[in-house]
């Protein structure tokens, strides 16, 4: 979740939006998006609109190491595989608490 103040009146999606009010975006959330996506709560990274997602933000505040940590997963994730290519989900995974970075605090998985 990302908090940002409107720099002038708007609307958003039929909301009218005063200039200073503090608006919460769900980034989360507007990946999940069924205007945007078909089927969006399944997580399917060979989707043909994959690259719509949200996660590094967009536009003035996109993430400056978004590059960096393509990178970093891409490498990191290669490795993972082939050095266990049996490596599979082995039970329920842990959510972190917070709203800001989601993902696991832990995942069980058979090697
Ligand atoms: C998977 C990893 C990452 C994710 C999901 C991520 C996500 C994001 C998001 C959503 C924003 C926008 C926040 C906002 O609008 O206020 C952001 C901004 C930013 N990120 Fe990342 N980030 C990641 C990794 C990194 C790394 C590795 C670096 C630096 C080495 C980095 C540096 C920054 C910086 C400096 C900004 C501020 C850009 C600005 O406000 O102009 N991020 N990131």
């Amino acid at each position: 979740m990302t908090v940002r103040e409107a720099y002038a009146a708007t609307s958003v999606a039929g909301v009218d939006v005063a200039k200073g009010t503090a608006v919460a975006v769900v980034l989360g959330g507007a990946n999940r998006d069924p205007a945007v996506f078909v089927d969006p709560d399944t997580y399917d990274i060979t989707r043909p609109d994959a690259d719509q997602h949200l996660s590094f933000s967009a536009g003035t505040h996109f993430c400056l190491g978004a590059s960096l940590a393509r990178l970093e997963a891409r490498i990191g994730l290669r490795l993972l595989f082939e050095r266990h290519p049996s490596l599979r989900v082995a039970g329920q995974g842990v959510r972190r608490s917070t709203r800001v970075l989601r993902g696991y605090a832990s995942l069980p998985v058979a090697l």
